[in-house]
């Protein structure tokens, strides 16, 4: 079998460790998210890594250079889902990782080689992203401890739950000078590569992204009895403002979007009193995102105001753009190379991805291989086997050409 071939294989035995029967759901420190980091750490040490689960529930491996406890090159991605997921985003990237690893000789590079599998980039469960990557990078705020799920239950009585110890969170952070650097490769999640007939590129960047809960409030009533112009209608007030932010996103040119709404008290024969939804804004520059949440908020406050509605809004989630090492995209572009693309492309993240949290403690740079109709965070979400073989060949010359340049 080839190395693209179990890759893919992985990939579908992984999709199968769902909290859901019919669609790929794996959300930070469920019981799937164990049973996910177990069948990692076999893949980590049948690749020669030594392993463990840091204080955060990150699945890690290391393989040791020349000689013992040189600072490491550090590579992966994540292996939580969003809801109703594909099985590409985050996994690819881990067992990419894991491969790259099985492919070097141990003992034979002038730093150690590590890799890890984040446990929380995508927030489903708390709403917050990167809680992985943030443990690592030592940027944790102790605020997130009582951040609950659906279910009531909060992050700190999750991690007990799932057999960590909050008071040891600390312990996952990685000092810098234990690291050199970090690699990740991710399905790029968009159609540029796909429309330009290219298998690979170098993310040069990440947009900068934030998300709120918003509130719009009313007052619900009789849907028969209550005349329109005495109507507050939350619903009406809310999908004005979601018809907002999808114009004045294109028409500034950064990326919003309303993944979720909710209304209350959720009765066919009932006006919305109150209608709960999400905002996600993101661009390449985070002056970009910021001027265009500035006009939502007037806007929100417009027709609140013209339709006698309460609004508000709390940021769930801020990670600001980040710029990709200069020498650690070289290297990717020599991966690329190597295969035969001698002028690699090269373009920004649209997507958020660990390395924003990571670069709080070392250097990054990313690559990304085409993505079937740039489709993600959707069950079809998928890979060409050539493309697979072709980035596991890129990843490991670009992790090559770093140990020569050392
Ligand atoms: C992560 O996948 C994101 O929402 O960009
Ligand atoms: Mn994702
Ligand atoms: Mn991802």
């Amino acid at each position: 079998m080839t190395d693209a071939q179990l890759l893919l294989d992985r990939c579908d035995e992984l999709a199968g460790i769902s909290s859901h029967p019919d669609y790929l759901e794996r959300v930070h420190l469920s019981p799937e998210h164990k049973a996910a980091n177990a069948l990692v750490a076999s893949w980590m040490e049948d690749a020669g890594l030594s392993t463990w689960q840091d204080p955060a529930g990150n699945q890690c491996g290391r393989m040791e250079g020349r000689e013992p406890g040189l600072p490491a090159l550090l590579l992966g991605s994540h292996i939580d889902t969003v809801p109703d997921a594909g099985r590409y985003d985050g996994m690819l990237g881990v067992l990419l990782a894991i491969q790259v690893a099985s492919r070097i000789e141990p003992g034979s590079l002038p730093f150690a080689l590590e890799v890890v599998a984040f446990s929380d980039e995508e927030g489903t469960r708390f709403g917050t992203a990167l809680l992985g990557s943030r443990a690592l990078a030592g940027t944790w705020d102790d605020e997130w401890w009582s951040l609950t799920d659906r279910e009531g239950v909060s992050l700190f009585e999750a991690f007990q739950d799932f057999g960590l110890d909050p008071a040891r969170l600390p312990g996952a952070f990685r000092r810098p000078e234990s690291l050199i650097g970090y690699l990740e490769a991710h399905i790029e999640q968009g159609p540029i590569l796909e429309d330009a007939d290219r298998q690979l590129a170098i993310v040069t960047s990440i947009a900068g992204a934030r998300r709120f809960s918003l509130v719009m409030t009313g007052k619900a009533g009789h849907a028969g009895g209550t005349p329109f112009d005495r109507r507050r209608d939350a619903l009406v007030g809310a999908s004005e403002l979601v018809v907002e932010v999808e114009r004045l996103s294109k028409e500034h040119g950064v990326i919003g979007t309303v993944g979720r709404l909710q209304a209350f008290p959720g009765g066919v024969n009932v006006i919305p009193g109150r209608v709960e939804f999400s905002l996600d804004l993101r661009a390449e520059f985070d002056d970009d995102r910021d001027a265009v949440l500035a006009l939502i908020h007037e806007a929100a406050q417009e027709i609140a105001s013209r339709r006698g509605l309460h609004f508000e809004q709390t940021e769930i989630y801020r990670a600001d753009a980040v710029v990709c090492d200069l020498d650690l995209r070289e290297a990717i572009a020599m991966g690329i190379r190597s295969i035969g693309d001698d002028e690699p492309l090269a373009f920004w993240s649209r997507a958020g991805h660990d390395g924003m949290a990571v670069v709080a403690v070392t250097p990054f740079a990313m690559l990304f291989l085409r993505c079937k109709g740039g489709i993600s965070h959707h069950p079809d979400e998928a890979v060409r086997k050539i493309d697979v073989e072709v980035a596991l060949d890129a990843y490991e010359a670009a992790v090559r050409a770093l140990a020569d340049a050392r």
